[in-house]
């Protein structure tokens, strides 16, 4: 509507305007014309009677002078009619002459154009015209025309003029905004299109838009500047939470299904005699993308590792989760025991595991367990191409496990958007070298559209990596490598947690979980405590941590029988040979501690080693004074983050290793090398006698901080990144087909 008046209001103007100049120019035009025809007809009616009138005049006969003067006056436009025989005689008339005109005024009124005089009836034409006798003059004739005829033509002009000007207005406005309405719509369509990476395409359905060529390059460009300026407007712009990260889902990615791969699920049935417990894993990787599933919906595809999995699962393996109120559905894989001991005991965790952390344990590479890495990776390929429900789905690929897996996707679903996040660190190529599949797994993992890792550090080892192992292109400016015609961008995208936390898991007051857990473990009220919590993993730097309570209780005997540190250990990874190793060590260092301080009527270490769910560890996490995180390699260790997001109440000291990725986030913590034991006692001793307002003050710094870069930004950056690839990768495919300008490779993903 407010366009249609924006066309129609100038276009009336315009044509008011004009009438308004141009109706009395047709006026006077008119006024003109007939006033030459009068004129015309005056000369033609004394030329005509002249000789009857002189022939009159001679024989005296006033009478039949006036007979033709009458018949004259009959015509309805003569108002009078008079012969002068000389300008002093009275004149011989018909009708009535008006007063001003009489013989005496005669001359004045002769000429070929006549006079015009206004008169009460109407304007009248006076028209004198000389009349010949013999040669010589012989009087004059006077016609009088009634004009008053003139004057309703020329109303009767103006009016049809002004009714055409109108009606022609009326067309021109609706043609106009006809026009004006179908080329905008095509224009802002087309205009839209390519913004979204539409434009400049030939949909088979669609005519060709010749007239967006010139703008698509400008476009282009706009395009990525948008996108740059993009990120940091959105982050701003979001406080990020489930409900924004679902608008992104379906603003950006117009609600397009996701579906998550990952070796460990995310619930676990376990048969407990007759009963079956649903368990949920020791794994940072699931306490990281659960929240996002149950955001997000679709589809979880994992490894149903539970005795009671089978179970469980309807006849297409897949249960609806969380069991107490289903948000998304995971679908369970089922491995014999080779597969999962050559693909998850072995080139995984035997392999891969060590290969990655730099934690002293040597990898082992056996073919056989390749073999069924390679095996499983395409097993999961295919379930992944079972439970696509479109030929574009976004694909979130994670971790070591499944390296091989974002190439097999991009096979089978060349339009897929793939998303690979490694959880672990990535070595540098020295150490990645030693890998016997380097280059397999490269090539694997460059199927992807983004590649994530926890830390710049990270994203720069693979990039070092691949220019190293491959023959790609490597450009660190955009951080993308550019291999086999298809572009992967390399980022970081730190992990975190769910905040704020589950409002289950912060339930029981502080002072509450205080009291519980001291008198579960036989302890003084007063009695400090330290927590550590890990699955049972020699990177974790268990030894390294209880070495450290060993040497606090050397430095400060006070502390003996008054502190004690409770580390739980979810057992992991059972039956590889360092593992069990590792545990046995552990659990030696602890009888070989609490023996040296038997005397101390509490002991300095309790080891709990078995698995704890969430509502548990949170209950610890609030009870302790200090929580310690000492890994000696750890790609982000979410245990970290979840001791800050437990502790509502401001209090409680975060002894972090320099060697996670938390450290960079949360330099508010007391920041230690695990492998210094001196260092990490008298962190510990900081810690129990920091005061209350320093302990708050760090704790508020680091709450902020989680609070604000939450796992929903984790992932919606994540995502907003593939949609942006995605538009990006479909308007450079329509380039290309319409012969734009192809030659760079293009985004990983897409319609291609
Ligand atoms: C690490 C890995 C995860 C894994 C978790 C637990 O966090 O990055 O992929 O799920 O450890 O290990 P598990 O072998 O029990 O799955």
């Amino acid at each position: 509507m407010r366009l249609s008046l924006r066309f129609i209001v100038p276009l009336l103007v315009v044509l008011a305007a004009f009438a308004y100049a141009v109706l009395p120019l047709v006026d006077d035009l008119t006024v003109q014309w007939f006033v030459r025809d009068l004129n015309i007809r005056a000369s033609l009616i004394a030329n005509t009677v002249q000789d009857s009138v002189q022939d009159m005049v001679r024989a005296g006969d006033q009478s039949r002078i006036r007979q033709i003067l009458a018949k004259i006056a009959q015509d309805e436009r003569v108002y009078a009619v008079a012969f002068c025989p000389s300008p002093e005689s009275q004149p011989i008339s018909a009708g009535t002459l008006p007063p001003t005109v009489g013989c005496a005024d005669a001359e004045s009124f002769s000429g070929p154009s006549g006079h015009v005089l206004a008169s009460p009836q109407g304007p009248l034409l006076v028209s004198v015209r000389p009349l010949e006798n013999q040669g010589g003059p012989g009087g004059s004739l006077v016609l009088v025309h009634d004009m008053s005829f003139v004057t309703r033509r020329s109303e009767e002009t103006q009016r049809y003029v002004f009714y055409l000007l109108l009606g022609l207005g009326v067309i021109v406005s609706l043609l106009t905004v006809v026009i004006a309405q179908l080329s905008w719509n095509g224009w802002v369509q087309g205009t839209r299109a390519l913004l979204r990476g539409e434009g400049l395409l030939r949909p088979s359905d669609q005519p060709d838009a010749p007239e967006f060529h010139p703008i698509a390059s400008d476009l282009r460009e706009l395009i990525r500047d948008i996108e740059s300026e993009r990120r940091p407007r959105d982050e701003d712009r979001f406080a990020w939470s489930p409900e924004a990260l679902r608008a992104v889902l379906h603003d950006e990615l117009r609600g397009q299904e996701v579906i998550v791969v990952s070796n460990r699920e995310p619930y676990i049935h376990i048969r407990r005699g007759e009963a079956i417990e649903v368990r949920r894993p020791a794994s940072g990787l699931v306490t990281a993308l659960e929240p996002i599933m149950r955001t997000c919906s679709g589809t979880w595809i994992a490894h149903g590792s539970g005795s009671a999995d089978r179970d469980a699962v309807d006849r297409h393996d897949r249960i609806a989760v969380p069991p107490d109120g289903p948000g998304y559905q995971l679908r369970r894989m089922w491995l014999t025991e080779e597969e999962e001991a050559g693909y998850y005991y072995g080139f995984a965790n035997e392999g891969l595991w060590p290969l990655c952390h730099i934690a002293h344990v040597r990898p082992t590479f056996r073919t056989s367990d390749w073999d069924q890495y390679v095996r499983v990776n395409r097993r999961f390929a295919r379930t992944v191409v079972e439970e696509s429900k479109s030929k574009d789905p976004i694909v979130l690929v994670q971790d070591y496990h499944l390296a091989l897996l974002p190439r097999m996707i991009r096979e089978a679903l060349p339009a897929a958007t793939i998303i690979t996040f490694w959880h672990i660190p990535w070595p540098n190529p020295e150490a990645f070298a030693i890998c016997p599949w380097r280059e397999e797994l490269l090539d694997g993992m460059l199927g992807s559209s983004i590649l994530g890792f926890h830390t710049q550090f990270h994203c720069n080892n693979f990039l070092d990596t691949v220019d190293r192992q491959l023959e790609a292109r490597v450009d660190r400016e955009t951080f993308t490598v550019s291999y086999r015609s298809a572009l992967t961008a390399v980022k970081r995208y730190p992990i975190s947690i769910e905040w704020p936390p589950a409002p289950d898991l912060l339930a029981k007051s502080v002072a509450q979980c205080r009291t519980d857990v001291r008198r579960r473990h036989d302890l003084p009220d007063d009695h400090a405590i330290g927590i550590g919590v890990d699955r049972f993993d020699y990177t974790k730097g268990i030894e390294e941590r209880l070495r450290a309570v060993e040497r606090l209780l050397e430095q400060h005997p006070e502390r003996v029988g008054r502190f004690t540190f409770v580390q739980i250990a979810a057992p992991t990874r059972a039956g590889i040979e360092e593992y069990d190793h590792y545990q046995s060590r552990v659990h030696a260092l602890v009888a070989r501690v609490n023996a040296r301080f038997a005397h101390a009527p509490r002991p300095p270490i309790i080891l709990l080693s078995a698995h704890h769910e969430p509502e548990a560890v949170y209950e610890y996490y609030r009870a302790a004074d200090v929580c310690v995180v000492s890994s000696l390699h750890d790609g982000m260790n979410l245990v970290a983050k979840e001791f800050v997001a437990a502790r509502d109440d401001e209090r409680g000291v975060l002894v972090l290793s320099q060697f996670t990725g938390a450290a960079r986030e949360l330099p508010e913590a007391i920041i230690v090398n695990p492998y210094d034991a001196d260092e990490c006692a008298a962190a510990l001793q900081a810690a129990l006698e920091m005061p209350d307002r320093e302990q708050r003050a760090r704790m508020r710094l680091m709450r902020s901080l989680i609070g604000e870069f939450n796992v929903f930004r984790w992932a919606g950056r994540m995502l907003i990144d593939a949609a942006a690839m995605r538009n990006r990768s479909r308007l450079l495919d329509r380039l290309v087909a319409r012969g734009g300008r192809a030659g760079s490779p293009q985004p990983a993903d897409g319609s291609r």
